[in-house]
């Protein structure tokens, strides 16, 4: 692969990343497509963790800057001669996923380096992989590795219309241990008695939309969960609302930033010429954390988890805002 340094409109510092080359594109069905990046000069690319992303610049949009999407890996994770990444259409959305379906063999694409935010706990006794329709991405990466080192896992694919992903590949990896829903109904029918009859020691790996996934948090809090055994990976946020207009203080500097509705708080501080490490811009990857020393926050992000939260002393600035008139950052 090729380290690269890459500075953009979307980007207010130089991230270290990897130039790859499409190698493969596979059409899984009429709206998932399967994508295939290699090193141009045929190295290995680094090991990553089961549930892993990588941070995709999938073209720039109508305002210039890079659009960044966030895709799982789907392929074998130790010293990987490709990574693979498989992604759902969406014509509604920002432009990325028609981006890669347009992708040839042999294009050049920049990527960050994998990042984990949804590894499996090594010490579970037993892990519970569900999916719902694309959210099958880094379930599929867990399954590998849990077939891998013979750990104990069991596998609830939701999916509609027949239109499963990489479905024949789970089929070969789970056998038994697979079980597949048609619908989010069936799954929910269902779903009460698997969390209620699992080990002291479960962990449970949940991918998909946010109504499966909030919707399985709330069914295992009841089951009695406790919050650190149950992990979450979510689409990333849908369209949100413009949020009123605040300021935000900055303690080091003493400067206040004016940020306006339907303006991100990281786009004002990138107009004040304040330089945020960032990536997705979606709330998902976790780059652009900056801390909090005052103020209430409006949380909007699918990266931090309810404790942080609630501490209220760091925010993603990308999508999150104030929640009253100020904000002070440690900045
Ligand atoms: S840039 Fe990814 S969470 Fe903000």
């Amino acid at each position: 692969m090729t380290l690269m340094s890459e500075a953009s409109a979307g980007s207010a510092r130089a991230e270290p990343g990897l130039y790859l080359s499409v190698t493969d594109t596979i059409e899984l069905s009429p709206t998932v497509r399967h994508v295939r990046l290699a090193d141009p000069a045929g190295r290995s690319l680094p090991s990553f963790t089961p549930g892993s992303h990588i941070v995709v610049a999938c073209g720039t949009g109508p305002d210039g800057r890079v659009r960044r999407n966030s895709y799982s890996l789907t392929g074998p994770s130790f010293e990987p001669d490709h990574y693979a990444i498989s992604v759902r259409l969406e014509e509604s959305g920002r432009g990325g996923s028609r981006w890669i379906h347009d992708l040839r063999v042999g294009d050049p694409v920049s990527i960050s380096t994998p990042r984990s935010a949804f590894a499996p706990v090594l010490t579970a006794r037993h892990h519970v992989l569900v999916a719902g329709g694309i959210g099958v991405t880094p379930i599929l990466s867990h399954v590998r590795a849990a077939v891998q080192w013979a750990r104990s896992f069991e596998v609830h694919y939701v999916f509609r219309d027949g239109d499963g992903p990489h479905l024949e590949e789970l089929l070969k990896l789970c056998g038994g241990r697979l079980r597949t829903y048609d619908s989010g109904d069936r799954f929910r029918e269902s779903v009460d008695p698997v969390l209620l009859d699992q080990p002291i020691g479960t962990h449970m790996y949940v991918c998909g939309p946010s109504g499966l996934v909030d919707d399985l948090a709330t069914r295992a809090r009841a089951a009695g969960w406790p919050g650190a055994r149950v992990h979450y990976e979510h689409f990333g946020v849908g369209a949100l609302d413009p949020g009123a207009p605040f300021t935000a203080h900055l303690r080091r500097s003493g400067l206040d930033v004016a940020v306006d509705s339907g303006v991100s708080l990281l786009e004002a501080l990138e107009s004040e010429g304040i330089a945020v490490p960032n990536l997705c811009r979606q709330g998902v990857c976790g780059e652009c954390r900056l801390p909090v020393t005052g103020g209430g926050v409006d949380h909007r992000d699918l990266y931090l988890g309810e404790a942080e939260k609630e501490a209220g002393d760091c925010l993603m600035p990308c999508v999150s805002r104030a929640s009253g008139q100020r904000l002070e950052l440690d900045l």
